[in-house]
């Protein structure tokens, strides 16, 4: 096949290549597009945790995307870990120049254990300047509950932070209800004008690496197809739990899903 579409993916690498750029590329090629990348961090990690982090210089960053935009146009964007209040300004200053008009943002700001992973000035940026530039923003509990000041402990307060992004200018709100304690995955799609609460078979498992990373690449290549936001995100959804459900249980902590759950090999290529 040829690919569908020509994705842009702006975030950090995974040496251990279950989330990040690794996994950006994985779900936008079994999907059937073409991925391109901007390179915000290089990390040296495994499934037990990040040993280090190398921020690439913001001016490289620009020139990955506008250098790489200008030869071939995206159809959609994906941006993912931008740690700094000016790797935030380059991102804002590309988007405005290269014109893509659908692009999904995992505003990545907590690492698994808690932590912060960027500065307040950087929240701020982000809050103020890129939510209103992007299609679809899909924060996770504790990413929804720093960019709204507000504690999500149920499905209504999901709404309610929901529709406090909306105020700031989102268009379209995917909070994602993996972190909540429920008995079945929730994540809630949040318009002006509509709910949509997407019920998902939470798996008992602990090889969910990535699964974030995943989802906003799988949205954004469905949308790049011509799919609307509200039906990709429930085809994204799908595709990250049979990735979870297939999972391959690598590694000696929180192990990759299997990104290659739509893929069928022709006998004549196996070995
Ligand atoms: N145990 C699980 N079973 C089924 N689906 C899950 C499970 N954990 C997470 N998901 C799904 O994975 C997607 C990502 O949700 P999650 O809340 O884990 O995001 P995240 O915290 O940003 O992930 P990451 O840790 O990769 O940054 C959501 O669609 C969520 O429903
Ligand atoms: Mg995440």
């Amino acid at each position: 096949m040829k690919p569908r579409s020509k994705i842009l993916i702006i975030a950090g690498s995974d040496s251990s290549g279950g989330a990040g750029i690794q996994a950006d590329i994985k779900t936008v090629t079994a999907l059937g597009s073409y991925a391109m990348t901007a390179i915000t961090a290089v990390t040296s990690q495994n499934t037990t945790g990040v040993k280090s982090i190398v921020a690439i210089d913001p001016k490289e960053i620009l020139n990955q995307i506008i250098f790489t935009s200008n030869d071939i146009n995206p159809d959609a964007i994906k941006i993912g870990m931008l740690h700094s209040s000016k790797v935030i300004e380059i991102v804002i200053k590309s988007l405005d120049k290269i014109k893509v008009k659908k692009i999904i943002l995992d505003p990545v700001m907590v690492a698994k254990g808690g932590a912060k992973l960027i500065d307040n000035k950087a929240i701020k940026l982000l809050k103020n300047e890129l939510i209103k530039r992007v299609t679809l923003i899909t924060p996770n509990i504790p990413e929804a509950e720093i960019l709204t000041k507000t504690k999500i402990k149920s499905k209504e307060d999901m709404i309610f932070a929901a529709n406090k992004l909306l105020e700031v200018g989102a268009k379209n709100v995917l909070i994602k209800g993996g972190h909540l304690k429920s008995k079945t995955v929730q994540d809630i799609f949040v318009t002006n004008s509509d709910i949509k609460i997407f019920n998902s078979y939470r798996h008992k498992t602990k090889n969910t690496h990535g699964t974030g990373c995943t989802l906003s690449s799988a949205i954004a290549t469905f949308v790049s197809c011509g799919k609307p936001i509200k039906k990709s995100c429930e085809l994204g959804i799908k595709y990250v739990n049979s990735g979870i459900k297939t999972n391959p249980n690598y590694g000696k902590g929180h192990g990759p899903i299997n990104h290659l759950n739509t893929i069928f090999i022709d006998r004549k290529f196996k070995l």
